[in-house]
């Protein structure tokens, strides 16, 4: 298949994160979508929790006042949230998995063990024109539920393949590298949307980005610290270099491999 272009979502909760450990207003998570957007972010993600650790009730009233670009709403499949949700009418719903106790969103929604509950937020969500994706692992089964759920779009949890990455176990990040393509192409060809997120950093959103079959990644921690360093423009920047040259070398190899050397 032919690579179609590639979206960059900026998750801005640790813009949120920052600005709540003084209590004040500053850093504005709306100005650093404002930046982000400027620098090349094709849509924003916001993850408003049931604790409000980071995003809150109004910074998203905010950004869907003041965004020029599509807002994705991070958010679990709670009645709380899903009331939210279905007053603000964001673009795009993302459903995480939530528990309190957590630092970020450590494993994917189990789709197939909630597949009852998830069936009515669903509906509602997709009654009010939000386009829904589910924040999984690439396993078959879980890809499998989400399509039966009738959702349009995945976001595969990329976090297990950057940690094997990052500790330097190789076979660990080999096999789920795999289960990435793998799992991307089965979400293809049962016509979802796929969407890739959690962990990256250029090299892993370059690599990332030759798989043909995913159309967004969403990223945010890697590019709010390297932000204290250079600057969020210059990290939004950078980090679509890397996805466009990553998805730039696929399509190269592919229509290598097309041609017809007999
Ligand atoms: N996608 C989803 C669904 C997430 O929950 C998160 C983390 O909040 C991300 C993407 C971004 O992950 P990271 O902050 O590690 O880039």
């Amino acid at each position: 298949m032919t690579a179609p272009p590639i979206r960059l979502g900026i998750n801005i909760d640790h813009v949120a994160t920052l600005r709540n450990a003084r209590g004040g207003v500053h850093p504005d998570p709306l100005r650093a979508a404002k930046l982000a957007v400027e620098a090349g972010a094709d849509n924003i993600t916001a993850h408003l929790r049931e604790d409000r650790r980071h995003i809150r009730d109004d910074d998203i009233r905010r950004l869907m006042a003041e965004l020029d670009c599509p807002l994705n709403f991070e958010m679990a499949a709670t009645d709380e949230m899903r009331a939210i949700a279905l007053k603000v009418k964001p673009h795009a719903a993302c459903i995480v998995p939530e528990r309190r106790e957590e630092r970020t969103t450590e494993g994917g929604l189990d789709a197939v063990a909630q597949f009852d509950a998830l069936v009515p937020v669903v509906a509602d969500l997709t009654d009010a024109g939000i386009q829904v994706s589910l924040f999984i692992a690439a396993e078959g089964r879980q890809i499998e539920a989400a399509s039966r759920l009738g959702v349009p779009a995945i976001e595969i949890h990329t976090g297990a393949w950057c940690d094997a990455l990052a500790d330097g176990r190789g076979t660990d990040a080999e096999s789920e590298w795999q289960c990435i393509k793998e799992g991307a192409q089965l979400a293809h060809g049962l016509g979802l949307e796929v969407h890739a997120g959690h962990g990256l950093n250029y090299e892993t959103a370059e690599t990332i980005s030759a798989l043909p079959e995913i159309v967004e990644l969403n990223i945010g921690h890697f590019l709010v610290g390297g932000a204290v360093f250079e600057g969020l423009g210059e990290t939004v920047r950078k980090m679509r270099q890397a996805m466009d040259k990553g998805r730039q070398a696929a399509t190269q190899v592919r229509t290598i491999e097309n041609v017809d050397l007999a």
